[in-house]
Parts: structure tokens; C-alpha cells; sequence
């Protein structure tokens, strides 16, 4: 199964909100997905098949009000059922928070996550290096527990030092979503 993964445009955001309502109860209003695009639209991925369908997303954001301590926000992540279990929540969330870094210089990224969701605690915890910073009791409409986690971003900066590095000594070229100007 072929999937590929790329910033997400404006014209994404339809199939993200019909991927989102598949797969999660929190649900935002149009205009919600579109603040993030508009905001910050190096920050969130899409993957999708072989057909440019789209079977997963991350929606991503900076917080705003820590210029000192700058630092991202996952506001929503999810995958299609069809397509679990192939690594692509680990990709997208990597390649959100690699962009957090290399265009917001990002410390760290935040986000929250139901008690009793197994699976993303899984992935948060055990392939994502995420660790949990607080309990935020009925955090959830309906009453449950949110777990506040926060993954330590430094080993991206250091990706990104290498990466400058190499890019000075002029070995490569590579572009990361749309952080050197590379719209296309
Ligand atoms: C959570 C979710 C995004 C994971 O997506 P995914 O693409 O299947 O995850 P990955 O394939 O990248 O999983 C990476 C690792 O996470 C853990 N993991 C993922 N799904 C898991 C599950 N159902 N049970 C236990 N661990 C799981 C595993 O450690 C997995 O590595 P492995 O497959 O080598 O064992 C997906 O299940 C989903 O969309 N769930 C509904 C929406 C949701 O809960 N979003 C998160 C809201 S905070």
C-alpha cells in the first residue's frame, strides 16, 4: 500500500474534516481548520493513497503566547481504519513537528489525548517519545480525563543543525515543507 505524505493545503481541508468525523469525536467547524492553514501552513500533513485520497492528517499549530519559549500544538491527529498499523500517525506527527522546529525554532510540542485511548497513548508514548505533564480532569465534553503530554523537540534541532551544515558546504538541497520558500 502506497501512501505519501505532504503538507496539507486549503484544499485539503474538506477531506481532513471528513477524515476527522470518521475517526474522532472532537470535531471542529470549518473555519477552525481553516485558521490553521491559514496560520500556519508549513505545520500541518496530510497522507494519502495511491488515488490522492486522503487516509490521514495531522492538524497542527504554534501556541501564541510564549515568544520566549516557543513551542507547537497537535490539535487533532488521526488515521483511517483502513490504513492503521503502517506507521503513518508515527510520519505525520514527525514531519509536523520537524516543520515546528525548522520555521517556529519549536522547544517542544504539546497536546492531549483521552485517558482511555490505548492506542494513541501507545504511539505517543512508546514511538514518539511523548510524556505526560498533567492530568487535566474533564478536559473532554463529556467528562473524561485528558492526559497533557509534551515531547522535548531537541533532537530535530540537531537534525536541523546537521542539515544546515551540509546545506553551507553545499553537499544538499533538500526542502521541508514550504519553510525556504518552495510552494509548489
Ligand atoms: C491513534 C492513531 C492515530 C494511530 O495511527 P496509526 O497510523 O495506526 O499509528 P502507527 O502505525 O504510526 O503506530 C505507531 C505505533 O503506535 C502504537 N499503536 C498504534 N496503534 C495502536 C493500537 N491500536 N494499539 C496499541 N498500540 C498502537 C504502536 O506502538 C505502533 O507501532 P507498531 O505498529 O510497530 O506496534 C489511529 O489509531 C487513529 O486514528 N485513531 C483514532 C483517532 C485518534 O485516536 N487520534 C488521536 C487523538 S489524541
Amino acid at each position: 500500500m502506497s501512501v505519501n505524505i505532504r503538507c496539507a493545503t486549503t484544499e485539503d481541508l474538506l477531506n481532513i474534516q471528513h477524515c476527522n468525523l470518521q475517526c474522532l469525536p472532537e470535531n471542529y467547524q470549518m473555519k477552525y481548520y481553516l485558521y490553521h492553514a491559514l496560520s500556519w501552513p508549513q505545520l500541518s500533513y496530510v497522507a494519502e493513497d495511491e488515488k490522492g485520497r486522503i487516509v490521514g492528517y495531522v492538524l497542527a499549530k504554534m501556541e501564541e503566547d510564549c515568544e520566549d519559549n516557543p513551542h507547537g500544538h497537535i490539535t487533532s491527529l488521526a488515521v483511517k481504519r483502513s490504513h492503521r498499523r503502517l506507521g503513518i500517525a508515527q510520519k505525520l506527527m514527525n514531519q509536523a513537528s520537524r516543520a515546528m522546529v525548522e520555521c517556529f525554532g519549536a522547544k517542544y510540542v504539546s497536546l492531549h489525548v483521552r485517558r482511555s485511548n490505548r492506542a494513541a497513548l501507545n504511539l505517543y508514548t512508546s514511538s514518539l517519545q511523548f510524556e505526560v505533564s498533567e492530568v487535566e480532569p474533564k478536559y473532554y465534553a463529556d467528562g473524561e480525563d485528558a492526559y497533557a503530554m509534551k515531547r522535548d523537540l531537541t533532537s530535530f534541532h540537531h537534525e536541523k543543525a546537521l542539515r544546515d551544515r551540509a546545506h553551507k558546504e553545499g553537499n544538499v538541497h533538500t526542502h521541508l515543507g514550504r519553510c525556504c520558500g518552495d510552494h509548489s
